[in-house]
């Protein structure tokens, strides 16, 4: 039987791969992304209970109205804008659903789309299971930072969509509203669309904000901008997340949406509804609390941090004081060596560029962290 190959990766992520190593070699899994904290017991108790009062079947397509306007009013309490719960939102099972509903909406056979990378894994695939070409960039170490001449550079006539991503995984970068400014510019005379991957928006430190493409009227005219309740709620299993773009881009979202999933878990709804009324800590706090923690403790080992994490949950560093193995094989050595499991930043290129460097997740319990570093600190 002949199989199509719909996209070019190949193999099983990267991601799933360290996981069963850190498993095999019972190594502190900092590779990752999820936290290994409870989630909030409100949260937790809120499913209980829609699941208890009876909210078990089919929502309506586009999510529960209480929670798509629970997420207007938490929109405009962020960003300061007007979002319509009706025509502009739409509940999906997480941000990884929500990219490739929004390339499958809107991409055909030949067209191209920008990816700046290093950039998260499904990018790639998807632009390619829908026929078209994905044109990447490179950002380089270590700010990671765009260079807006590259991009324009890269545009042609065939250029039909450009995906961003802030705060940035794996780097920790995150983009200034002069970023957007310039994307802006540079997309004016064309019918460009932009993605804009904003699932770690409420994880940025040092009193840094995170600029959303929705601030930036002219570019939200033409995005698709995807969040995950995941990143924001420490439940990345729940996998729930949301879309919102302008009408005529969510009526064509929909249009995917209602014939992939239709309509998603409706008592993990109910509960987000109720919990995003609620008070907490921000998560930004939390986030900065544990980067700065792990950070300490990392300047007693031989890794070298050439940038601090501006946001996401990730800390990029350097091993050049310990090896010139490639990262891939460094990341190996380090989880059968000594215990702790990261994921190598090649990964995060189609071309497998290697700056030598590893991505550490720190969303984890300050023991977890801390029992990770004394084992780095083993490294000779
Ligand atoms: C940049 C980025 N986008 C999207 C996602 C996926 O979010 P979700 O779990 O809601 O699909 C992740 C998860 O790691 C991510 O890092």
């Amino acid at each position: 039987m002949q199989l199509p190959e719909k996209h070019s990766a190949t193999g099983t992520t990267i991601f799933t791969v360290m996981s069963a190593l850190a498993n095999k070699h019972n190594a502190i899994n900092l590779s990752q992304g999820f936290p290994d904290f409870h989630i909030d017991s409100r949260l937790s108790g809120a499913l209980g209970a829609a699941t208890e009062n009876g909210f078990n079947q089919y929502a309506p397509m586009t999510g529960l109205p209480e929670l798509r306007n629970a997420i207007g009013a938490g929109i405009k309490d962020r960003y300061d804008v007007d979002v319509n719960p009706d025509t502009e939102i739409t509940v999906t099972p997480g941000a990884t659903y929500a990219i490739y509903t929004a390339f499958t909406a809107i991409l055909s056979p030949g067209d191209e789309a920008i990816v700046l990378e290093p950039a998260y894994d499904s990018y790639i695939p998807n632009i390619e299971m829908n026929g078209a070409t994905a044109v990447r960039i490179s950002l380089s170490a270590p700010s990671f930072s765009v260079d807006w001449q590259q991009v324009k550079d890269a545009i042609t006539t065939r250029t039909k969509a450009i995906i961003v991503n802030t705060p940035h995984n794996p780097t920790g970068a995150i983009w200034t509203k002069d970023d957007w400014t310039q994307l802006a510019e540079i997309v004016r005379d064309t019918d460009i669309i932009i993605l804009s991957d904003e699932v770690y928006e409420q994880l940025v430190f040092d009193g840094a904000q995170h600029h959303s493409v929705l601030q930036n009227e002219e570019l939200r005219a033409r995005s698709f901008v995807l969040f995950s309740f995941g990143k924001v709620y420490n439940n990345t299993g729940w996998k729930m997340g949301y879309c919102i773009a302008p009408p005529a881009l969510t009526q064509a979202f929909r249009r995917i949406h209602q014939f992939l999933c239709f309509t998603v878990n409706t008592p993990a709804q109910y509960a987000l509804a109720q919990h995003l009324g609620n008070k907490t800590e921000p998560l930004n706090d939390i986030m900065q609390g544990k980067r700065d923690y792990f950070l300490k403790l990392l300047a007693e080992t031989p890794f070298t941090i050439h940038a601090p994490a501006r946001g996401s949950y990730f800390q990029v560093a350097s091993y050049e004081r310990i090896s010139d193995l490639p990262d891939k094989e460094f990341a190996e050595w380090l989880t059968i060596e000594h215990g702790v499991a990261t994921i190598p930043v090649s990964a995060f290129y189609s071309s497998g560029k290697d700056d030598r460097l590893i991505r550490f997740c720190f969303a984890k319990k300050e023991e977890t962290l801390a029992a990770a570093v004394e084992r780095l600190k083993g490294i000779r």
